[in-house]
């Protein structure tokens, strides 16, 4: 470091630096702060604002590089102020649940059959784990997990890590405030961090709880940071210095003005009535929540009666959690499938004894891959936890600890095609193992049959799946433009192939003749080319002749388009068998409208602005939306992020709303859409 006389920033900015790591290491490891947050806070940001101004003059160990805390040897003991007790569970999950838990209060509190119903303050039951938060003069001083009820653990500094949780509350705080609550996982977050380890080849989470009170439990705050978890409070610890109100509504309305999150699906209800209703409202819902409950709380509402019930030990007499049926269940792993992809994708599917499970009974559930399955260590016989929550399709979680009665070996991936006993190969460094035998593959012809028929691609119609396996088997078609060959008469000696389908199926292949670049090109299955992709490669390229002749170089030049996609392009139509395929196809008819490329394009208001759809709108389908959308020369894209333009909303939307409200997206209903086209001219 220079000795010459240092300029007043320089000397400024070592200090900060100097107090800030001092008053760090007091706050996040020694959980022993001299300094109240705020003025932490105004330190902080004044070495920001330098920093900013003067960028040589920050250093790689600074605060501002590190605003997550160091790893922890271990977690230190908190011992509670006011014991987190637990909760009595009501495990008939039908209304008779909700009626017992009503006569048990009204005979504690000796009210006669003629007495008014009760108040209840109903509330869904969270499925995380506990925390109490401790807030004083309204600063978030330390959060602990509820432990054995009496002492927990001190996981400040990676609560600190959730967004959701204010360091500061707002408003009129009390001088003491303890806040209970459940810190969650939402299950898009689970879903994504789940595809991210799968991904990487690293053990996946069996749900969002067990993600949760890992991240919570993690020694290494930057490693609990990059899990994203939620907040809701449903309740206190030790308060000094507040009259609370009087009902626990209202104590839940009040942190709510704290800034504190408090989850919108409560409500008072009248008596045993009014708890049933409540129990019925949410289960409806339960799938479209954007996070797991695993039942609904009722609590007495007045506080005062709450004191006159008191506890039966660990557990309030005025509480109750009341559950829903199971979204996790045991069964039998019977055996495992192999199905072939249409891109030739071997995927292991378990084959389960049927369990009910989240609502619907489950007897299939994808084990994703082979290395999947072996980290999941299940073998065929095995007693199995089969998870389904929302509308996450079903999935073999893990096996039930036990010895196996029965020696059985390891599942390993057939080395030839178990269709058509062409070689099984996997990509160097990659996961998935796939059939080589392209369309040779009876499954893969299928499939790719299938797809081109499909409704987005092609849109043959009166061509189901079951027609697909009698026309392939039969050896009647071989290859896509062999479909266009097909008449009654060759249709009429299949099964089930009353001459009126026959003749439907012909008016169908007539029929998708004509039809566009995009949906053609979509509907040849070109790998890492969906719909949207197909639409910018005919938009760009106007015609199929400029496609064929195209470069990688000249495909990158698509919006949209990178180098996986390029390749996969070009690599596609330099196979002289594709491009066979597609003389073939126009051979036998089919065509479109071809234009000049870029240049000549229909007016594109929309251009550059990314939709996403969710719910039900009144009177357009999903499709008809996109397309309208897409004409226009928008995007539609699968999920919410901060690059989302609008979020076109329905009824019952699910999480892609919230998330579009949490990151303060334009949300448009259906007149709100037709409003935006006209405006812009479309
Ligand atoms: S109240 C005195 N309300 O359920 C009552 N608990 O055994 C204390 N939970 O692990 C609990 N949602 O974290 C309450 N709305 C809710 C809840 C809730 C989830 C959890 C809680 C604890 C268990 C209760």
């Amino acid at each position: 470091m220079s000795q010459a006389k240092q300029d007043p920033e320089t000397t400024r900015a070592e200090h900060l630096r100097q107090l800030l790591h001092h008053h760090a290491h007091r706050y996040y490891v020694l959980d022993a702060p001299e300094l109240p947050d705020a003025e932490y806070d105004r330190l902080f940001q004044e070495l920001q604002a330098i920093e900013a101004e003067h960028p040589e003059l920050r250093t790689p160990d600074s605060p501002t590089q590190r605003v997550i805390g160091q790893v922890l040897a271990g977690f230190l003991p908190v011992r509670h102020a006011v014991p987190m007790l637990s909760i009595r569970t009501e495990t008939d999950t039908t209304a008779a649940g909700a009626t017992a838990f009503d006569e048990r209060v009204r005979r504690e509190l000796e009210l006669g059959a003629d007495a008014p119903p009760l108040e209840y303050n109903a509330e869904l039951k969270f499925d995380g784990l506990a925390i109490n938060l401790r807030y004083e003069a309204g600063v978030l001083v330390q959060a602990a997990t509820r432990g054995d009820g009496e002492t927990g653990e001190d996981v400040t500094q990676n609560i600190r890590t959730i967004g959701q949780i204010p360091l500061r509350l707002s408003g009129d705080a009390p001088p003491l405030l303890e806040v209970r609550g459940e810190v969650y996982m939402r299950r898009d977050a689970f879903e994504r961090m789940n595809d991210r380890q799968r991904e990487k080849g690293d053990k996946t989470f069996v749900n969002p709880r067990n993600a949760a009170a890992g991240a919570v439990r993690q020694l290494d705050p930057a490693m609990a940071a990059r899990r994203p978890l939620s907040f809701y409070a449903y309740g206190l610890g030790a308060v000094a210095g507040w009259e609370r109100p009087a009902t626990h509504s209202k104590t839940l309305d009040a942190l709510q003005s704290f800034g504190l999150p408090v989850c919108a699906d409560r409500a008072v209800a009248l008596g045993a009535a009014g708890l049933v209703d409540f129990h019925r409202a949410m289960g409806d819902k339960r799938d479209a929540l954007p996070f797991d409950i695993d039942g609904v709380v009722y609590k007495v509402n007045r506080v005062e009666l709450q004191k006159r019930l008191g506890f039966v030990t660990r557990e309030p007499r005025w509480a109750v959690a009341h559950k829903y049926p199971a979204q996790e269940q045991m069964t039998r792993l019977n055996g495992i499938d192999i199905p072939v992809g249409r891109t030739g994708k071997l995927t292991p599917v378990a084959k389960l004894a049927p369990v009910f499970v989240g609502g619907t009974t489950v007897s299939n559930a994808t084990l994703h891959n082979v290395f999947e399955l072996r980290r999941k260590g299940v073998r065929v016989g095995d007693t199995v936890i089969v998870r389904r929550a929302g509308d996450v399709i079903p999935e073999v979680v893990g096996r039930v600890p036990g010895p196996r009665t029965a020696y059985v070996p390891n599942f390993r991936m057939p080395r030839q095609c178990p269709v058509c006993g062409s070689a099984v190969l996997r990509e160097q460094g990659g996961i998935d193992h796939r059939c080589t035998g392209g369309l040779f593959c009876a499954a893969q012809r299928k499939q790719a049959l299938l797809h081109f028929a499909g409704r987005r691609a092609m849109d043959v119609e009166g061509l189901g799946d079951k027609l697909v396996d009698q026309l392939v088997d039969g050896g009647l078609i071989r290859s896509l433009p062999e479909l266009y060959t097909l008449d009654v008469a060759k249709l009429s000696g299949l099964d089930r192939m009353a001459d009126k389908s026959a003749a439907n199926l012909v008016a169908g292949l007539a029929k998708s003749k004509q039809t566009t670049l995009a949906r053609f090109l979509y509907a040849l299955g070109i790998r890492h080319v969906g719909e949207t992709t197909a639409k910018d490669l005919a938009r760009h390229f106007g015609g199929i002749d400029r496609l064929l002749a195209a470069s990688v170089e000249q495909l990158l030049q698509v919006d949209d388009v990178g180098p996986v996609v390029a390749q996969s392009v070009h690599t596609f139509f330099q196979q002289p068998h594709n491009r066979e395929v597609v003389d073939q196809l126009r051979a036998a008819g089919i065509s479109w409208a071809e234009s000049d490329g870029k240049a000549d394009t229909a007016p594109q208001p929309l251009a550059g602005q990314t939709f996403v759809l969710t719910g039900t709108l009144p009177t357009l389908s999903r499709d008809e939306a996109k397309d309208l959308i897409e004409a226009a020369g928008g995007k539609v894209s699968g999920s919410v992020s901060k690059k989302t333009h609008y979020v076109l909303a329905g009824a019952e939307a699910g999480s892609k709303l919230d998330k579009a409200r949490e990151l303060g997206i334009t949300l448009l209903d259906e007149d709100g859409l037709r409003a935006l086209l006209h405006a812009a001219g479309a």
